[in-house]
């Protein structure tokens, strides 16, 4: 059987990282995307032959309509979209500004919408595309609103989704992780200090002792693009280690 083909948006480092070295494990090809080169390079180099990176703005339409037709030229249809690229950046509700939202936006959502609809043309019947949101859509952190609206955003589109797509076969799923250790908490601009302390409270207050890894999303991010789901549709896999109980 041909190993199936996966579109992983922001796949250079932590999570999607984590995802595209698990599924190539598995014998899928996999396709990361990120927005720099040097992220990009050494991911590829890590990951081997059965990934292909391509250099990707998810906040741009034409970058994405770019990226559709290169992944069309290379390998004709997908069975999957894992659509992570994302950003997070802290900050009060009083003090965000235009540009904060704009990026946020921009990037975890309006990136994410185009990105699946652009895709859809190469999405094959059956196939599965995974939204990876967050558990601030349940849980209420301050100095999250903008990142917040992002990814409640991102998971009301599921919904639609499912109904709008069902009759090409395209399923809608979403994996809602809590704090996980990745590269995102020093790319927001957190000091070491900052970081080791967030890291720690989460360690501690977690049921399961210790801080969630990109490696434990993997799994359940595979469970959703292969066909072991394929009745599955809006539905939610939480991966927070029991903090938010
Ligand atoms: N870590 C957590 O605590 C946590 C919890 C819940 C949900 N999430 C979500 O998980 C996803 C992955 O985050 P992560 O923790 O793995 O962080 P990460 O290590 O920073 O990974 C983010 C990935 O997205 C890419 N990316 C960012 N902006 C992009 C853009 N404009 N165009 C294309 N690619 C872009 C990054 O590429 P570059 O390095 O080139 O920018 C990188 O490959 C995000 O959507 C995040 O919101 C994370």
């Amino acid at each position: 059987m041909d190993s199936k083909k996966i579109v992983i948006t922001g796949g250079t480092t932590g999570i999607g990282y984590a995802c595209a070295e698990y599924l190539i494990g598995l014998n899928y090809q996999v396709i990361i995307t990120g927005r720099t080169q040097e992220n990009l390079d050494r991911a590829i180099s890590k990951l081997g032959h059965q990934a292909f990176g391509i250099l990707s703005d998810t906040s741009s339409l034409s970058a994405i309509d770019d990226l559709v037709l290169n992944v069309k030229k290379e390998f004709g249809t997908i069975d999957g979209l894992f659509v992570n690229a994302g950003i997070f950046k802290g900050s009060s509700f009083e003090s965000t500004s235009e540009a904060l939202f704009d990026d946020t936006m921009n990037i975890n959502f309006k990136g994410a919408f185009f990105t699946i609809q652009k895709f859809i043309s190469i999405l094959k019947n059956p196939s599965s595309v995974v939204l990876n949101t967050s558990i601030v859509v349940f849980k209420a952190f301050a100095n999250t609103s903008v990142y917040t609206a992002s990814k409640a955003a991102l998971e009301s589109l599921s919904q639609v989704l499912n109904i709008e797509l069902a009759d090409r076969g395209i399923r809608v799923n979403v994996v809602s992780p809590g704090v996980t250790e990745s590269p995102i908490q020093k790319k927001s601009g957190m000091t070491d200090e900052a970081i080791s302390n967030l890291l720690e409270h989460f360690s501690a207050t977690s049921p399961i002792g210790r801080i969630v890894q990109p490696t434990d999303i993997a799994p359940m991010v595979e469970f959703l693009l292969s066909d072991k789901s394929l009745v599955l549709r809006n539905e939610k896999i939480v991966i927070d280690g029991g903090t938010t109980l």
